[in-house]
């Protein structure tokens, strides 16, 4: 009996000094992964699909690697594509980089690859379009409902007397989309503006948006109003109330302001303008990661002013015509680059 009870505080004392030896290791792991230096730091930012919107972002991306030394990559696919969004995550996960910003075109569908990235110890944000119900660390970009409220604003301000009004998308299933049509809707309820049904989805396809954008002009010729959900919906319903000789007589809002937007607002053909500040949502997702990479998450969530919601809020500014040089100084007070004259 006497020889079982020292045998076995032995072992416990065997154990536990294996078990204080890992648990140091680890901690030592994790102070290591914590104190990286910037320069062996590789972040990646997946995108959504191939538009000036996105190189916007991509610009971003790189101001910010050049700024704080640390490697950037930036991958989008050519158009709306989950899967290839998911095979790109795999890719950089199996590389083991120090950190990833992803734009879920399907959250429920990216969801366990963010979960998979988290697992092995890379940390995982979203940007442009969020997966709050992930284990995204966060999200950087607009925030999407209240955007949405005020386009449907800027609608109302359009057609005083209402009218049907028709919404083009690229998705729905991203979230940044169903939270801008929700919004949107939100906003003209109760006035006598009304959406036509089913709204035009294209798959972040422009080709398939301006086909969409014409076909509801011909079947629809009282069409009051068009409200451009992604960044290339706007320009889709601008040409396409040209072709059809309606151009001023459809009032049109949409998101972003690429140089093709502010052609079309000098034009008078789109009307309202929600810029959303895309340059931030690449060049804030680098920065963010790379201080994960080099403090831990806590440590840099902390100084970096993550809120409780976590979400960072890039926010958008809400352009006109009259507004163009307005919005030109802002973005120079921003340090937003932009090529056009007001
Ligand atoms: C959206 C992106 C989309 C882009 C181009 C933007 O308005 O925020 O999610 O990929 O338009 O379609």
């Amino acid at each position: 009996m006497k020889k079982f009870l020292i045998f076995a505080l032995v072992l416990t004392f065997v154990v536990g000094m294996l078990l204080i030896g890992t648990a140091c290791k680890e901690g030592e792991k994790e102070a290591e992964e914590a104190t990286k230096e910037v320069g062996d730091i590789t972040v990646v930012v997946i995108g959504k699909s191939v538009h000036p919107y996105w190189s916007n972002v991509e610009t971003g991306v790189m101001d910010a690697k050049e700024d704080i030394g640390a490697d950037a990559v930036f991958w989008v696919p050519t158009e709306e594509d989950i899967a290839a969004q998911i095979s790109t995550m795999e890719t950089y996960i199996a590389q083991e980089v120090d950190g990833i910003a992803v734009a879920p075109s399907d959250p429920e569908a990216m969801g366990p690859y963010i979960k998979k990235a988290m697992d092995a110890g890379i940390p995982t944000i979203t940007l442009d379009t969020d997966a709050p119900d992930s284990e995204r660390l966060c999200y950087v970009g607009t925030s999407n409902k209240a955007a949405g409220v005020e386009a449907g604003e800027a609608m109302i301000e359009l057609l005083p007397d209402g009218g049907t009004v028709s919404i083009g998308t690229g998705s729905l299933t991203a979230m940044n989309s169903l939270e801008r049509i929700e919004g949107f809707e939100e906003a003209i309820e109760g006035t006598d503006i009304t959406v036509i049904e089913p709204i035009n989805n294209d798959g972040e396809d422009s080709t398939k948006a301006l086909e969409l954008a014409n076909s509801t002009l011909v079947a629809n010729p009282d069409l009051a109003g068009a409200f451009g959900v992604y960044a290339y919906n706007g320009p889709a319903w601008a040409k396409a109330v040209k072709e059809q000789g309606v151009a001023g007589d459809v009032k049109i809002v949409a998101f972003d302001a690429t140089d093709e937007h502010i052609e079309y607002l000098k034009e008078d053909v789109i009307h309202v303008l929600v810029a959303q500040r895309e340059y931030f949502q690449g060049y804030k997702s680098v920065e963010l990661l790379t201080l994960m990479a080099q403090k831990g998450i806590d440590e840099a969530m902390e100084e970096y002013g993550v809120p409780d919601s976590k979400i960072v809020d890039t926010g958008v500014n809400i352009v006109t015509h009259e507004g163009l040089e307005e919005y030109a100084e802002t973005l120079e007070e921003l340090g937003i680059p932009f090529d056009w004259e007001p």
